[in-house]
């Protein structure tokens, strides 16, 4: 990628989102100085703040601006001043589904060093990724009421599936399982077919028909709750799982604290077509309580920034950040909670540029 720029806008956001943001861009100046990165960093006020004194989520324009990017840096949303479901709808989701990143990963990779609560487990039982669909489900906002407010009260909230949303997310998984290689090489479908018999059995029916194009894939199958089970007790049966967007999300914060929590847990909204825009952040909120006080863990931004690196054409340096936090996570933190680690959060971002090398 020499002589190229890497255009990079960042979202610092709420709470804790502009500190840890600040380790992740550290470590990105220190990385792109190894491996001769050129790169420039578009920062956006964008977030609570600027909601409660504009009344404005994503700016006029906003959209078109992240179009002219390769990649968005999101650090955290959530303000405790603004009711709960209006920056997630207005910020979040409306990014995801607006620059359709309809592949949500979430690697699950227990580091070195980092306690997972399953006991007797390490780093060589739990490593598996999660492709989560990014963009349907329950997540599309289709619904309605009926007599709101009265002891009659109807709600409705629909959970829209549809062939093509389901096909892409489902071909990217394989190629996805192909390229990772893993001795596994297995790609489990997590829904809910006995349940679910239309939106699971579409999902269902396009697996089993695109499977026959990667023959050297294994294929298994999940219900939903049986994965929730099996991820505790036997973590090291995955490889790699694709599912729907709502099954995702909770699996997906399931797999975080077998990861050792939100301090490391990062993913990557892609959009892998031509000329797609991709958002990276940690998947911890803004933890508005710990806010401006060093304590933040900032392990996830980071390894949300050797994501973006390693999306976006770089990953040679997505590796080499990989490498050296598992070399913190492993001889220098104590802990990855928040005022637990040993250090400060500015302190552990100096502890992965010093590792770099
Ligand atoms: C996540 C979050 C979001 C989601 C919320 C904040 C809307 O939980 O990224 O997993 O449900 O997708
Ligand atoms: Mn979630």
């Amino acid at each position: 990628m020499a002589g190229k720029t890497l255009k990079i806008a960042s979202i610092p956001g709420d709470g804790t989102g502009p500190e840890v943001t600040a380790e992740a861009m550290k470590v990105l100046q220190a990385v792109a100085s190894l491996d001769n990165i050129v790169y420039d960093v578009e920062p956006l006020d964008w977030g609570g703040e600027r909601y409660l004194k504009t009344g404005e989520i994503i700016p006029e324009g906003g959209l078109d601006l992240l179009r002219s990017k390769d990649a968005i840096f999101l650090g955290a949303i959530g303000h405790p001043d603004v009711a709960p479901g209006i920056l997630e709808k207005g910020l979040l989701l409306d990014l995801r589904f607006k620059l359709d990143q309809y592949i949500n990963l979430r690697p699950v990779k227990l580091l070195p060093g980092v306690e997972t609560p399953l006991a007797g487990r390490g780093p060589a039982d739990i490593d598996f990724v999660v492709v989560r669909e990014n963009t349907e489900d329950l997540y599309c906002g289709v619904g309605g009421y009926l007599k709101k407010g009265t002891p009659d009260e109807v709600a409705v909230q629909q959970a829209v599936y549809t062939r093509k949303g389901c096909e892409r997310c489902i071909r990217w998984a394989f190629e996805y399982t192909q390229k990772r290689n893993s001795p596994k090489k297995m790609l489990t479908l997590v829904a809910k077919t006995n349940v679910l018999t239309y939106g699971h059995d579409l999902w269902w029916r396009t697996f089993q028909e695109v499977a026959k194009e990667y023959p050297d894939v294994k294929t298994d199958y999940n219900h939903v709750d049986a994965c929730c089970m099996w991820m505790v007790k036997n973590p090291d049966f995955y490889d790699v799982i694709v599912t729907t967007n709502m099954f995702g999300d909770i699996i997906t914060d399931l797999g975080g604290i077998l990861q050792g929590g939100m301090g490391v847990a990062a993913g990557g909204n892609l959009n892998p077509d031509a000329g797609g825009v991709s958002m990276f952040e940690p998947m911890g909120g803004s933890a508005p309580k710990y806010t401006g006080q060093n304590v933040i863990n900032p392990i996830a931004a980071i390894n949300a920034m050797a994501m973006l690196l390693e999306h976006s054409g770089y990953p040679t340096a997505g590796k080499r950040i990989d490498k050296a936090v598992a070399q913190v996570t492993g001889t220098k933190m104590k802990s990855q909670a928040a005022g637990k680690m040993g250090y400060g959060t500015r302190e552990v971002g100096d502890l992965v540029v010093a590792a770099l090398s």
